[in-house]
């Protein structure tokens, strides 16, 4: 059979092994299915996404405070949230190689003995659909028992929702606001992930906004314009971007709408992140089970009333994911090929490459010099001093590096560096003294290619 050429998505795998992005979790162990380890530039790019997130949703905002609650919390809490008794996906078993698929995506499935088919569509004759819940269960404490069970998080949300008093009451917050945390979260994900687009366990970004009933309306179309621009502002082709409004039908128990933003992915449409009106669902079930009061008094206008809360939802690792395929390019140049990343500078893991021109005559000497001087100013800087100047471009275009500064003969007589540009490969002059507000106004400036 002829080789197929790889794919969009295998290159991407490739690269991100190649180079040292993301690699297969206990890979000299066989591999753990859907779990993966993020190496040196992986986890800087996820640094980078945590940072922009964290940048419009808290930093920028005056209505907006973080949180950074347990990844266990007492049981009781998933069973009020609604957790223990539906969060499952219906999953049937194949009677002849024992494997197990979601019911509702048999489609996207296969067969693990005959891959050309799906699941029921080989000699297998499948089970009823059984609901399977996601959650991973633990012990706490030094017994094993029914009483000592406790869960993971499947989300970070309940952790915030938790807090809302203590918030309110530490915080000098009233509605409308927001309380936003960056976590761990863990569902016992059957289906094939495609890469990192499902894991079992991975970073969301979630932010709850409380607000007077009233309001609940204006501030999810505010969310949802804000989320959806966000994925611009970052660079992502708005071609490739699409708001998809739930269908009734689809919505979560506890949600009166809800929107995906949802991105063109090689293996099709999917969801990037959500944005939900869940209503006063949450804080009306704690209280309910807790006797505690969550109701806003506020004292201006005497009102009493629980918030709804507006939900941003997205998940952090699919977000560098997405990054990734978006800024991917092989570009087609006179002589060769190009691997680049064109990723947002600010999205990028390396945003300066230095490079000696040639490894004697002081000139790494000098280039040291250049990278504590950016290193010094918080810029995220690579050294590189072997091999052809061409080959270390071409090493940092595939990273996404957005500048390259060379160090050489004029840099020696008149402290002048070498700027090279990722995206359109020019090249400029620059005075070492002024190259930190260059690369800043630079990094402003960058447009999509
Ligand atoms: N609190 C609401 C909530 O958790 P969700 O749609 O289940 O909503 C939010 O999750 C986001 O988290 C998704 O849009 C997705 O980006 C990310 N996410 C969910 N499950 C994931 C998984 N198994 N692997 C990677 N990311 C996931």
């Amino acid at each position: 059979m002829a080789k197929q050429p790889p794919t969009l998505m295998d290159s991407i795998v490739s690269l991100c092994k190649r180079r040292g992005f993301i690699f297969q979790a206990s890979e000299i162990y066989g591999g753990i299915g859907n779990t993966y380890d993020y190496g040196p530039l992986g986890v800087e790019l996820l640094r980078r996404v945590k940072e922009a997130w964290w940048g419009a949703m808290v930093t920028e905002r005056a209505d907006v405070v973080g949180l950074d609650s347990a990844i266990i919390q007492n049981p009781k809490v998933w069973e009020t949230s609604g957790h223990v008794g539906g969060f499952s996906d219906p999953m049937v078993d194949c009677k002849k190689c024992k494997g197990r698929f979601r019911a509702d995506k048999l489609e996207d499935a296969r067969c693990p003995e005959k891959p050309s088919k799906r699941p029921g569509e080989c000699d297998g004759e499948l089970t009823e659909p059984r609901e399977f819940n996601l959650m991973f269960k633990t012990h706490v404490g030094a017994l094993e028992g029914s009483a000592s069970v406790a869960y993971l998080r499947p989300e970070t949300a309940q952790g915030i929702f938790l807090n809302f008093k203590n918030v309110l009451e530490s915080s000098r917050v009233k509605p409308p606001f927001g309380i936003a945390q960056i976590g761990k979260s863990f569902r016992n994900e059957i289906t094939p992930g495609n890469f990192v687009f499902r894991t079992r366990e991975f970073e969301q970004g979630e932010m709850e906004f409380f607000v007077p009933p009233d309001e609940d309306e204006t501030w999810y179309k505010h969310w949802c314009q804000a989320r959806f621009q966000w994925y611009i502002d970052y660079g992502i082709d708005p071609a490739k971007l699409r708001l998809r409004e739930h269908d009734p039908k689809e919505l979560a128990h506890y949600a009166k709408a809800t929107s995906d933003v949802e991105y063109e992915y090689p293996f099709g449409w999917g969801e990037l992140e959500g944005i939900a009106n869940r209503t006063d669902f949450d804080l009306s079930r704690h209280s309910e089970a807790t006797g505690e009061n969550l109701v806003y008094f506020d004292p201006q206008t005497k009102e009493k009333y629980t918030p709804f809360v507006i939900e941003p939802a997205g998940g952090i690792n699919r977000m560098a994911l997405t990054f990734m395929i978006d800024a991917y390019e092989e570009q087609q140049l006179e002589k060769d090929t190009r691997v680049v990343l064109h990723f947002h500078p600010e999205i990028a893991p390396i945003t300066a490459a230095i490079f000696p021109l040639v490894n004697k005559e002081g000139m790494p000497e000098k280039a040291q010099e250049v990278a504590a001087t950016l290193r010094k100013a918080r810029f995220s800087v690579f050294y590189d001093d072997k091999g052809a100047i061409g080959r270390r471009y071409r090493r940092q275009d595939e990273v996404g590096t957005p500048f390259c500064i060379t160090i050489d003969g004029e840099t020696l007589a008149n402290d002048v560096v070498t700027v090279r540009h990722r995206d359109s490969m020019q090249q400029e002059n620059v005075p070492i003294a002024e190259l930190v507000p260059y690369l800043l106004e630079a990094k402003g400036n960058w447009k999509r290619p």
